[in-house]
C-alpha cells in the first residue's frame, strides 16, 4: 500500500506531519507494509492535509485528514473524495507548469523523468542558442513575477550581449500577499525549476545560476538545496549538463526578509552582499546585472514553465490563452474564500468564474465586496467588474494588474478605507528609501487617509494628488504601484471614505 501525505508548508501547517507519523505508527502496530510518500500539495488548501491511498488500482483522495481519522483510513472506512483528478476544483484546471506537483515525491528524479521531466532539456540540448531563445519567444511566455515582459526578448538581449560570464538569477523572493505559487512548485517539483534554469543557461550562454529564496520559506530552502545536490550527482548540473558539453550549476541564496528585494535590481544588490536598495534602470540587468554582467532575472514560475514548453513545443503552449496573454496562469486564490488554493488555467477566465464558481464565494458566506488582484500593489476590483477576463492587457484596461496572479477575496464587511491605509502603511514600512515620492509620500499618505477618516473632506483631493506624484515619480513598482490599491479603493468604494465624516455630521 502506498500512502501520499504532502510535505508542503501549507499542508504541514494544517497537521500533515502528525498525520504521517500516526499512519507510520498505526501501520507498524497492525503489521501492515505501508510506503509513505511525502509529495507536494495538489493545491486544494481547504482539503489539506489531503492524503491519497493507492492500493494498486489508482489513488483515492481523503481530506482534510486528522490524526484521529487514521485508523478509519487504514480500515478503508473513511469517506473518500475519489481520485484527485475528479474533484471539480482540480478537474477544471489545465495543469502544465504544475502537472507534476503533488503527483510525485519532489526529490525522486526517476519519478520526475517518468512524468515527462528532462524531455525538454534533452530537446533544448539538441538546439542551438538562437533556436532555444526563439522557442521561448514563440511560446508567448511573459514574466510571471508580475510585469509580464516577454521572456523571449529578455533572453535574446542576454544571449546577444558580449561577455565572458553571464548569469541566470531566479527571483524566488515571493513577497506578494496571498501568493504561494513559487513556494508550492519549489516544495512540490523543484527539478522543474532546475531544468528550466539549465535550459535558460544553455540558451543565453550562462554557466552559473542563483536562486534568491526568501528566508520565510525554510521547507522550500531545504528541498531546493537537496534537489540541487541530487541534480549534480546525476549530471543534470555540473561541467557537462547531461553530457552535453554545456556547463551549468546553481547556488541557492537566502534573502533576509525585505519585500523590496523582490524588485530585481534590489535583489541583485542583496545577492552581491550589498544593502537591498533599488538601482536605477538603465542599465538593464539583461546587460549589466549580477556583478555587472549580463543576467537573466526571471521569476520561479517563468523558469519552471520552460521545461513543459520544450517538452510539448512552443505552439502547444501558445495555443492556450487570451490575446497577448499566452499559456496558463497559476492563480493563487486566497483571503475570505471558501475554496482557496492553486488553480492553473489558461488566461481568459473571468474574475466571476474564479472567485464565485471556482473559489465558491466567501468563506464567511457573506456577499463578496471586492477582490485584490496582484498582491499588495494590485487594485481592488469591485463585483461590478467581475466580468473582466484575466489577462495582462485586460486587467490593465480596468486600472489593475495581474502581478504574480494572487487574488485576495474580501466580503462586504471589509472597510476599504482601512485597506487603503494598509497599502500606504505597507509602502512606508517596506520602502527602500532611495526616492522621495515613495519614502516621504507613503508616510504622508497614511496621515492623509487618517485625516479623511476623521472627516476632513479636503484630504481626498490631497490623497489623489499624492497618488499621482507617487505613481509618476517613484523609481520602482513599490512606490509607483501603491496608488493602485489606494485609488481603486477610493474610486470604487467612496462610501467607505465618507463614513466617518457623515457620522460626525
Ligand atoms: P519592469 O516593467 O521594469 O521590467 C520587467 C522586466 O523586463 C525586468 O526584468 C526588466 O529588466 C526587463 N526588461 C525591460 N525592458 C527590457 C529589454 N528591452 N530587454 C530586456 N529586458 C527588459 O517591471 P519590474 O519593476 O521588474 O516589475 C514590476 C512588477 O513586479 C509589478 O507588475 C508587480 O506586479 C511585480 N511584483 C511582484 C512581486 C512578487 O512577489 N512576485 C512583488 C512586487 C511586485
Ligand atoms: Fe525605493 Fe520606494 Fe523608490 Fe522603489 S519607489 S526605489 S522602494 S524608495
Amino acid at each position: 500500500m502506498k500512502i501520499y501525505v504532502p510535505l508542503d508548508s501549507a499542508a504541514r501547517a494544517l497537521g500533515a506531519d502528525q498525520v504521517a507519523q500516526v499512519i507510520a505508527a498505526e501501520a507498524r502496530n497492525r503489521g501492515l507494509t505501508v510506503q509513505i510518500i511525502r509529495n507536494g500539495s495538489r493545491g486544494m488548501i481547504w482539503l489539506e492535509p489531503l492524503v491519497e491511498v493507492d492500493l494498486g488500482q489508482g489513488r483515492q483522495a481523503y481530506g482534510p485528514v486528522s490524526p484521529a481519522d487514521v485508523p478509519a483510513l487504514l480500515d478503508g472506512k473513511l469517506s473518500s473524495l475519489g481520485p484527485v483528478e475528479e474533484i471539480p476544483f482540480f478537474a477544471r484546471q489545465t495543469r502544465l507548469t504544475f502537472a507534476r506537483c503533488g503527483v510525485i515525491d519532489p526529490l525522486d528524479l526517476t519519478a520526475y523523468q517518468a512524468h515527462g521531466g528532462l524531455a525538454g532539456l534533452h530537446r533544448a540540448i539538441g538546439m542551438g542558442s538562437a533556436q532555444i531563445v526563439q522557442e521561448v519567444a514563440d511560446s508567448g511566455l511573459r514574466g510571471r513575477g508580475g510585469a509580464g515582459f516577454p521572456t523571449g526578448i529578455k533572453w535574446k538581449t542576454v544571449a546577444e550581449a558580449q561577455a565572458a560570464q553571464k548569469y541566470i538569477v531566479c527571483n524566488a523572493d515571493e513577497g506578494d500577499s496571498g501568493t504561494f505559487a513559487d513556494r508550492m512548485i519549489i516544495e512540490g517539483d523543484p527539478f522543474s525549476l532546475i531544468e528550466g534554469m539549465a535550459i535558460a543557461g544553455i540558451g543565453v550562454g550562462a554557466t552559473r545560476g542563483y536562486v534568491y529564496l526568501r528566508s520565510e520559506y525554510p521547507v522550500a530552502i531545504d528541498i531546493l538545496n537537496r534537489a540541487v545536490q541530487i541534480a549534480r550527482e546525476n549530471g543534470l548540473l555540473g561541467p557537462q549538463v547531461l553530457g552535453s558539453g554545456h556547463a551549468f550549476d546553481i547556488e541557492v541564496r537566502v534573502g533576509a526578509g525585505a519585500y523590496v528585494c523582490g524588485e530585481e535590481t534590489s535583489l541583485l544588490n542583496s545577492l552581491e552582499g550589498k544593502r537591498g536598495v533599488v538601482r536605477a534602470k538603465p542599465p538593464l540587468p539583461a546587460l549589466e546585472g549580477f556583478l555587472g554582467r549580463p543576467t537573466v532575472v526571471n521569476n520561479v514560475i517563468s523558469l519552471a514553465t520552460v521545461p513543459v514548453i520544450f517538452e510539448k513545443g512552443a505552439a502547444h503552449y501558445a495555443d492556450f490563452g487570451l490575446g497577448r496573454s499566452r499559456g496558463t496562469v497559476t492563480l493563487q486564490i486566497a483571503g475570505n474564500v471558501r475554496h482557496g488554493g492553486l488553480f492553473e488555467t489558461a488566461f481568459g477566465a473571468t474574475l466571476d468564474q474564479v472567485v464565485n464558481q471556482i473559489g465558491g464565494g466567501t468563506a464567511s458566506g457573506r456577499p463578496v465586496k471586492a477582490v485584490q488582484v496582484g498582491g499588495p500593489l494590485g487594485a481592488y476590483i469591485p463585483v461590478e467588474q467581475f466580468d473582466t477576463p484575466l489577462g495582462y492587457e485586460e486587467l490593465d484596461q480596468k486600472g489593475g494588474l495581474i502581478g504574480h496572479a494572487g487574488l485576495v477575496v474580501f466580503d462586504d464587511s471589509a472597510d476599504m478605507l482601512r485597506m487603503a491605509r494598509f497599502a500606504m502603511e505597507f509602502c512606508a514600512v517596506e520602502s527602500c528609501g532611495k526616492c522621495t515620492p515613495c519614502r516621504i509620500g507613503a508616510v504622508r499618505g497614511v496621515e492623509t487617509i487618517d485625516r479623511i477618516a476623521q472627516g476632513d473632506p479636503g484630504a481626498i483631493e490631497l490623497l489623489t494628488d499624492l497618488c499621482d506624484t507617487m505613481r509618476d515619480g517613484s523609481l520602482c513598482a513599490l512606490g509607483g504601484f501603491t496608488p493602485y490599491p489606494v485609488m481603486s479603493a477610493l474610486r470604487h468604494f467612496p462610501d467607505d471614505f465618507a463614513t466617518q465624516k457623515e457620522a460626525a455630521e
